[in-house]
C-alpha cells in the first residue's frame, strides 16, 4: 500500500471510530434517562429538523419499511369515507389515502408537515394537515370513518390519552387501525432484541389490544414482518 493508501486507510478508521463513539455516547445517555425525556429531548427535535431525511430510511431499507405500512389500508373502507392519520410523517402512506378518501392528518413535528404537504401538492392532492398532539386531536367526536397511525403509538407516552382521542374521533362501526413494532409473540430473538432496542431508545414496546378492548372495541390482531416484530391491531367501534 502506498502513502496515499495509507493516508486514507487511517482517515476512515478515525471516522468509523468516531461514529462508533457518538452511537455509544447516544446509547450511553439513552440508558439512563427516561423514556418521556428522551421522547421530548431527542426524537422531538430528531422528527422535526431531519425531516427530509427521514425518508432515507425507506430507501435503505429497499423500500421495506414503506411495505410494513401499507397493510393498514386493507382494513380501510373500498372507497370514499373520511380517514384520520396520526403521525403522518413524511406522508408516503398519506398521499395513498389521499387519492381515495377524504383525508385529514395530525403530526407533532413541523418538519414532518412540510414535507409532506410538498408531497401531497406535488401530485395534486388535497388534505386537512394539523400540526398537533395525538391526546388532544383537534376534530369532532365521531367525525371519521378510519383512524390509521403507523409506528407512531410506541413514541407516545401517553398511550391512554392517545388512545381515549383516537376512539374519541371515530364513527360507531369505524376502526381504529396500528401498526407498530414490538415484541413477538412467537418468542423470536431476534424480534425480542430489536425491540428491548427500541426500548433502549425511548420507545414504548406495546400490546394496543387491551387498551382497545377497555374501550369496547372488537380487536383483531397480527403479526408480520422480520421475525414477527411488526403487528397490526385493528378495532372496530
Ligand atoms: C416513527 S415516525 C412514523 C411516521 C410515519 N407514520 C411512518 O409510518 O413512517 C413517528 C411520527 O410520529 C410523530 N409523533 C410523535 N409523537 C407524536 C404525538 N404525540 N402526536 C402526534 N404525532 C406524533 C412524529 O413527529 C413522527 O412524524
Amino acid at each position: 500500500m502506498n502513502d496515499h493508501g495509507r493516508e486514507r486507510g487511517w482517515w476512515f478508521a478515525l471516522g468509523a471510530g468516531l461514529a462508533a463513539l457518538v452511537v455509544g455516547l447516544i446509547i450511553w445517555l439513552c440508558l439512563r434517562t427516561d423514556r418521556r425525556t428522551i421522547q421530548r429531548l431527542f426524537w422531538k427535535p430528531v422528527y422535526d429538523r431531519l425531516a427530509r431525511l427521514y425518508d432515507s430510511v425507506d430507501w435503505l431499507t429497499g423500500g421495506t419499511t414503506h411495505r410494513l405500512r401499507r397493510p393498514a389500508l386493507r382494513y380501510l373502507p373500498a372507497e370514499g369515507g373520511r380517514v384520520l392519520e396520526v403521525g403522518f410523517g413524511t406522508g408516503k402512506l398519506h398521499v395513498e389515502m389521499a387519492k381515495r378518501y377524504h383525508v385529514a392528518g395530525v403530526d407533532l413535528a413541523p418538519g414532518m408537515a412540510y414535507v409532506t404537504r410538498r408531497r401531497l401538492t406535488r401530485q395534486g392532492l388535497r388534505s386537512a394537515l394539523a400540526i398537533g398532539n395525538a391526546c388532544a386531536l383537534p376534530w369532532p367526536t365521531g367525525l371519521f370513518d378510519a383512524v390509521v397511525s403507523t409506528f407512531v403509538f410506541s413514541a407516545l407516552p401517553d398511550a391512554d390519552a392517545a388512545m381515549d382521542e383516537m376512539v374519541r374521533v371515530v364513527r360507531p362501526g369505524g376502526r381504529v387501525i396500528i401498526v407498530d413494532a414490538g415484541e413477538a409473540s412467537n418468542g423470536n430473538r431476534i424480534a425480542h432484541l430489536l425491540a428491548k432496542t427500541w426500548t433502549a431508545l425511548g420507545d414504548y414496546m406495546r400490546d394496543e389490544v387491551p387498551l382497545m378492548e377497555a374501550r369496547g372495541l372488537e380487536v383483531e390482531r397480527e403479526e408480520y414482518g422480520p421475525w414477527g416484530c411488526v403487528h397490526i391491531v385493528v378495532g372496530t367501534r
